[in-house]
C-alpha cells in the first residue's frame, strides 16, 4: 500500500507529484505529502492528515517551486494517520527527504542504535528511521546518496520502494525497491517515478519496471543508471506502456466503481478476444498451451489468493473438478505461506491478483516455487511482480482498475478461470466435445447478456434505497453461485460498511438463521440450475421466519418471484457462467447503498486496493 511518485526534469514538479498523487490515492488515502528542492537549494517539505486534496489546501500559500521533487500518500502501518507520521520523512540534518512504501522489519533494533548514536525522531515511523540511517551512513563515511542508500538497504530487513531527495545533491533522485513495486518513466530529459504506471502515462510510454533489490539514480540529462543493492551493474530493460489516458477517467460516470462495472462487456471482450472464437468454437491461452503437458500431469491444483480474487478462485475450483478432474484447493495466500503446506512438483499453483502486487500472494508464490511447483498467475497489472515471479500465467487485460472495491476484475478472473478449465478438460478428455462447444459459444455471448442486465441499473438504484437501514444483511448461494454471496457480501461490507456475511444457502440452518428476521435482508442467488431446488426449499425457511428476501432468479422464474420481496432477473445461461451474470447486479445493488448512504465509494475507508504489507 502506499503509493509513491517523483518526478526530475525541466517542468515544475508540484503539479506532476499532485496529479500523481491522485491516481495513486487507491493505494491509500490516510495522509499526503510532498517534497521540492527549489532554485535555491532549500528542501521544502508539507504534509497533511486525510487526502491529497487536503495536502492541496495545505500549501496552498506555500513555495512549491521546484524541478525535483517525490510526493506519497500513505495507508498507515506504523503510526496512526497523522501529520507527523505522513511522509516525506526528513532526517535530522534537513538534508535528506524520504518516501517510502512497505515495511522496515528491524526498524527498533535500528533505531536504538542511531538513539546511541544521538539521533532524535519525530514520528512512529519505521521510514523514519530509514533515512535517518541513510543520514548517519552519509554523514559518516562521507559517502555520496546514491552509496549511503546501498549501504543503509543492506542492513534493512522488509520491504521498500523509496525515493530520496538530498539537498546537497539536487540533481539526483535515488529510488529502490524490494517487495513494493517501482516504475521509472523515461522522458526527454526528465524522469518519473511511481508506484505504478498510472502517474507516468500521459508524459512517456518508456517505462522500466526496477528489478527487486535494484537501486535506480535518476539525473537530469543523464542515462538513467540501475544497480543492485550487491553492487551489480544493470542495464535498464525499457517497454513500453499500452495503458492510455481515457482508461485513467471517470468518463462521465460519478464513480470509477460503476464506470468499471459498466465496462464489464467490453472489458470481458477484451478478455476473450484472441482467446474465445465463437465461429470456431475454440478456447486458446497460450500460457495453457505452453505447458500443457505440466496441467495435463498435475496431481493437483492450489489456487492462492486475497480478497476478491479468493473469490473468484473459488469458481475456478468448481470448474476445474468440473471440466478437468484435478483436485483443486483454494487457499488464502496469508494462510498458505505460513502454516508449511505440502507442496510437490507435480502441483500447480495458480496465483490471481488484480495488482499483481499482493505481498502474501507474492510470498505464497515464492514459498510454492521453492518447493518445485510450477506457478501460473493470473493478474491484471501487465508487468507487476507476480507475473514476473510466476512460471507462466496471463493477464486479465481489463485495463487501470481504480474504484478500491474490485468489480471487472473479478469478472475477468472468473473467465480466464473458466477458460482454463474448458481447455484443460477437452484436452484430458474429461469435457466431451459436446458440452465443450456449448459452453464455449455460451461464453462468448456473455458480455452481451451482461449489457442486457446493466439495463436494469435504474430499478436496482431505487429499490436499494430501501435498504439503507439495514445494519446486516445475509448472502446466500450454493455451488457455483456461493463464492457469488461471497462476493456480495464483501462488496457491501467494503463500501457501504453494512455487516454482510456470505454463507452456503444450505449451511444456514446452522447458524446465521437465528439472526433472520423481518429486518434482515436476505440476497439469494437462486437460478434455474444445479441445486435450485434445493435453494427455493432455502428460501421457504427463510419466509417463514419473515426475512426480506431478494433473489436473483433465471429471467421468467414465477416460483421464486412468489417468494420475494424484490427479484432481479439474470439471462439464463450456462451454470458455470451465471456467476459472471448473477455478480453484476451484487455490484449494483452495493454501489447504490453506499452511494445513498453517502459512503465514499471509490475510496471505503481503512481499504487501499494495493495490499503491499502481509
Ligand atoms: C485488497 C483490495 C481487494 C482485492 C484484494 C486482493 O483487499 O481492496 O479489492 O481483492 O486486495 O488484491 P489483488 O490485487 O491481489 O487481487
Amino acid at each position: 500500500m502506499c503509493g509513491i511518485v517523483g518526478y526530475i526534469g525541466y517542468r515544475d514538479a508540484y503539479p506532476i507529484l499532485i496529479k500523481g498523487l491522485h491516481r495513486l490515492e487507491y493505494r491509500g488515502y490516510d495522509s499526503a505529502g510532498v517534497a521540492l528542492i527549489n532554485e535555491k537549494n532549500e528542501l521544502n517539505v508539507y504534509k497533511a492528515k486525510g487526502k491529497v486534496a487536503d495536502l492541496e489546501r495545505a500549501v496552498e500559500s506555500k513555495d512549491v517551486s521546484g524541478h525535483i521533487g517525490i510526493a506519497h500518500t500513505r495507508w498507515a502501518t506504523h503510526g496512526e494517520p497523522s501529520e507527523v507520521n505522513a511522509h516525506p520523512h526528513y532526517s535530522q540534518s534537513g538534508d535528506l527527504a524520504i518516501i517510502h512504501n512497505g515495511i522496515i522489519e528491524n526498524y527498533a533494533i535500528i533505531k536504538q542504535s542511531l538513539l546511541e548514536a544521538g539521533y532524535t525522531f519525530k514520528s512512529e515511523t519505521d521510514t523514519e528511521v530509514l533515512v535517518q540511517l541513510i543520514d548517519y551512513i552519509k554523514t559518516s563515511n562521507g559517502t555520496d546518496l546514491q552509496t549511503s542508500v546501498q549501504l543503509a538497504l543492506n542492513q534493512v530487513i522488509g520491504a521498500y520502494a523509496i525515493a530520496v531527495l538530498d539537498r546537497t545533491q539536487p540533481d539526483t533522485i535515488i529510488a529502490a525497491r524490494k517487495g513494493s513495486p517501482l516504475v521509472i518513466g523515461i522522458g526527454e530529459g526528465e524522469y518519473f517515478l511511481a508506484s505504478d504506471a498510472t502517474p507516468i502515462v500521459e508524459y512517456t510510454d518508456k517505462v522500466v519496471y526496477v528489478g527487486e533489490e535494484e537501486i535506480v539514480c535518476l539525473q537530469r540529462n543523464k542515462e538513467l543508471r540501475i544497480k543492485t543493492i550487491s553492487n551489480v551493474e544493470k542495464t535498464p530493460v525499457i517497454k513500453k506502456l499500452e495503458m492510455t489516458l481515457s482508461q485513467l477517467e471517470k468518463g462521465g460516470y460519478p464513480h470509477f466503481m460503476l464506470k468499471e462495472i459498466f465496462e464489464q462487456p467490453t472489458t470481458l471482450a477484451t478478455s476473450m478476444k484472441g482467446r474465445v472464437n465463437v465461429d470456431n468454437n475454440n478456447v486458446t491461452l497460450a500460457g495453457f498451451i505452453d505447458n500443457k503437458e505440466k496441467f495435463l500431469r498435475a496431481k493437483r491444483i492450489i489456487i492462492t489468493a486475497c480478497g476478491t480474487s479468493w473469490h473468484a478462485g473459488q469458481i475456478g475450483m468448481y470448474a476445474i473438478e468440473e471440466f478437468a478432474r484435478i483436485p483443486v484447493e483454494v487457499e488464502y495466500s496469508s494462510e498458505f505461506r505460513y502454516r508449511k503446506p505440502v507442496i510437490t512438483e507435480d502441483d500447480i499453483v495458480i496465483a490471481i491478483s488484480q495488482s499483481g502486487e499482493t505481498a502474501d500472494t507474492l510470498a505464497a508464490i515464492e514459498l510454492a516455487k521453492s518447493q518445485g511447483a510450477f506457478i501460473f498467475g493470473i493478474c491484471n497489472v501487465v508487468g507487476a511482480s507476480i507475473p514476473r515471479a510466476a512460471h507462466s500465467g496471463c493477464y486479465t487485460h481489463v485495463g487501470p482498475e481504480i474504484g478500491v472495491a474490485s468489480t471487472k476484475a473479478f469478472t475477468a478472473q472468473v473467465t480466464v478461470l473458466i477458460m482454463l478449465a474448458l481447455m484443460i478438460g477437452k484436452e484430458k478428455g474429461t469435457l466431451n466435445e459436446e458440452d465443450y462447444l456449448r459452453i464455449v459459444g455460451e461464453l462468448g455471448r456473455v458480455p452481451q447478456k451482461i449489457s442486457e442486465l446493466l439495463k436494469q441499473n435504474d430499478s436496482i438504484a431505487e429499490f436499494a434505497k430501501t435498504f439503507t437501514y439495514a445494519q446486516n444483511f445475509i448472502y446466500l448461494g450454493r455451488g457455483y453461485n456461493f463464492p457469488v454471496a461471497l462476493e456480495g457480501a464483501l462488496k457491501l461490507k467494503e463500501i457501504s460498511y453494512i455487516h454482510a456475511e456470505g454463507y452456503p444457502a444450505a449451511e444456514m440452518k446452522h447458524g446465521p438463521i437465528a439472526l433472520i428476521s423481518h429486518e434482515m435482508p436476505v440476497v439469494v442467488i437462486a437460478p434455474q440450475c444445479g441445486t435450485y431446488e434445493k435453494v427455493v426449499s432455502n428460501i421457504q425457511e427463510i419466509k417463514a421466519r419473515h426475512g426480506r428476501i431478494i433473489s436473483i432468479v433465471t429471467k421468467g422464474d414465477e416460483i421464486v418471484r412468489k417468494l420475494s420481496d424484490y427479484v432481479i432477473e439474470i439471462p439464463e445461461t450456462e451454470e458455470c457462467l451465471v456467476p459472471l451474470l448473477a455478480v453484476i447486479p451484487l455490484q449494483l445493488l452495493a454501489y447504490h447503498i453506499a452511494v445513498v448512504k453517502g459512503c465514499d465509494v471509490d475510496q471505503p475507508r481503512n481499504l487501499a486496493k494495493s495490499v503491499t504489507v502481509e
